[in-house]
């Protein structure tokens, strides 16, 4: 299984193993890794999942559909590197990648 490191805001890492096709924030829910909660189980309603992705891994994921982005719209702390964790399955390219957590998860409607 790919390892996926997620990053807490307060510099926290968690390396974990993610099956394939799984999504980054089911990796991230089915192993604890605190403040990613995804409330809405994974249908880009919740922003629960927001994280950063930046960089070279960034440019190695599809690019967001219109859904994913008209949540993230709506995210607390959205940057230019925002996705939602649910909208991207986990694949062998992604081993190693870095996924950024928000201080704050959610949406501010
Ligand atoms: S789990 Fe709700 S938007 Fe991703």
């Amino acid at each position: 299984m790919p390892n996926i490191i997620y990053v807490e805001a307060d510099g926290t890492r968690h390396e974990v193993e993610v099956e394939e096709q799984t999504t980054l924030m089911e990796g991230a829910t089915m192993n604890l890794v605190p403040g990613v909660e995804g409330m809405c189980g994974g249908i880009a309603s919740c922003a629960t999942c927001h994280c950063y992705i930046e960089g070279e891994w960034a440019d190695k994921l599809q690019p967001p559909q219109p859904n994913e982005l008209a949540m993230l719209d709506t995210a607390k702390n959205r940057r230019d590197s925002s996705r939602l964790g649910c909208q991207i399955l986990v694949s062998w390219d992604m081993e190693g990648m870095e996924v950024h957590l928000p201080e704050e998860q959610g949406s501010v409607v």
